[in-house]
C-alpha cells in the first residue's frame, strides 16, 4: 500500500533500499522448465510466485523489476505453463533466483493438464532445496480460496516458508482494502509456515512493490 515511511523501522528502511537496488540491477530470464530435471540457479536463494491462474503473478514480477515484458502476462488464464526462472541482481554482490509458477485452480484446460501442473508444482514446492520463500498471491477481491488453502496446507506440512501477497488492490475501495487485509491477516495467524505479515499490492498502481522487493532482499541476504 501507499507507505507511511515515518512508521517503518531502520531495518525495514534498509531492506527497502536493498530491495530497490536488487531489483533495479540485472535481471535475466534463464529458462522455462516443464520438468524438475536440471533446474538452474540451485546455488542461489530462491523465491517463487504461486497463486491461482490470472491472480497477477507475472504482472507483479514485472512491477518488481520495472520491466513490462519480462514475464508474459495475459487476460487468458493459464498463460504461464512452465516454471520460469529469472536471475535478479549480481552474483558478486546480491542475487536472487525468482520463479514465476504456472497458476492453479483454473478449470478450463483439460483435467489431465491441470493434474500434470499441480503435480509439477507440488514436487517443485516440496523438493527444491534452495527455495527460501513462496509468495502466495491472492486476489484481494476474493480473499483466500479453497485452492489457495490447499497449497498453504501443503507448504505448512513441507515446512516451506511462505507469505501471502494480496493483488489487484486498485480494484477495491479503501475501506474494502483495509478489511480484506485484516481478514486475511487473521486467517493466516494459525498457519505455522506462513509469514505473519500480509502484503497488499497493486501491480497496476505500483502499490506495495517496495515491500515485496524488501522481502526479496531479506531472503537474498539471509542466503
Ligand atoms: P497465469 O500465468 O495465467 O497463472 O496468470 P498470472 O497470475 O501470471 O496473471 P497475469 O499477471 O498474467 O495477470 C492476469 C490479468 O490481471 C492481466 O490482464 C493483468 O493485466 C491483470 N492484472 C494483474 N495485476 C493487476 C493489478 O494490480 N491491477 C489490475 N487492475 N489488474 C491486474
Ligand atoms: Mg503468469
Amino acid at each position: 500500500m501507499a507507505d507511511d515511511d515515518t512508521q517503518i523501522s531502520p531495518e525495514e528502511a534498509f531492506a527497502r533500499e536493498d530491495g530497490r537496488l536488487l531489483f533495479a540491477g540485472e535481471c535475466e530470464f534463464l529458462m522455462g522448465a516443464v520438468g524438475l530435471d536440471n533446474l538452474p540457479l540451485s546455488h542461489l536463494p530462491e523465491v517463487a510466485f504461486a497463486g491461482r491462474s490470472n491472480v497477477g503473478k507475472s504482472s507483479l514480477l514485472n512491477a518488481l523489476t520495472g520491466r513490462n515484458k519480462l514475464a508474459r502476462t495475459s487476460n487468458t488464464p493459464g498463460r504461464t505453463q512452465e516454471l520460469n526462472f529469472f536471475k535478479i541482481g549480481d552474483e558478486e554482490k546480491l542475487a536472487l533466483s525468482v520463479v514465476d509458477l504456472p497458476g492453479y485452480g483454473y478449470a478450463k484446460v483439460s483435467k489431465d493438464k491441470v493434474a500434470a501442473w499441480v503435480k509439477l508444482l507440488k514436487s517443485y514446492l516440496r523438493g527444491r532445496p534452495n527455495l527460501r520463500r513462496v509468495f502466495v498471491l491472492v486476489d484481494s477481491r476474493h480473499g483466500i480460496k479453497a485452492s489457495d488453502a490447499e497449497i498453504m496446507s501443503m507448504l505448512d506440512e513441507a515446512a516451506v516458508n511462505y507469505q501471502i501477497v494480496l493483488t489487484k488492490s486498485d480494484k477495491l475501495k479503501t475501506p474494502e482494502r483495509e478489511s480484506v487485509l485484516a481478514r486475511t491477516q487473521d486467517e493466516v495467524r494459525k498457519r505455522v509456515a506462513c509469514h505473519p505479515i500480509v502484503l497488499l499490492t497493486s501491480a497496476e498502481k505500483k502499490w506495495g512493490i517496495e515491500e515485496v522487493r524488501a522481502e526479496g532482499a531479506k531472503v537474498a541476504r539471509n542466503g
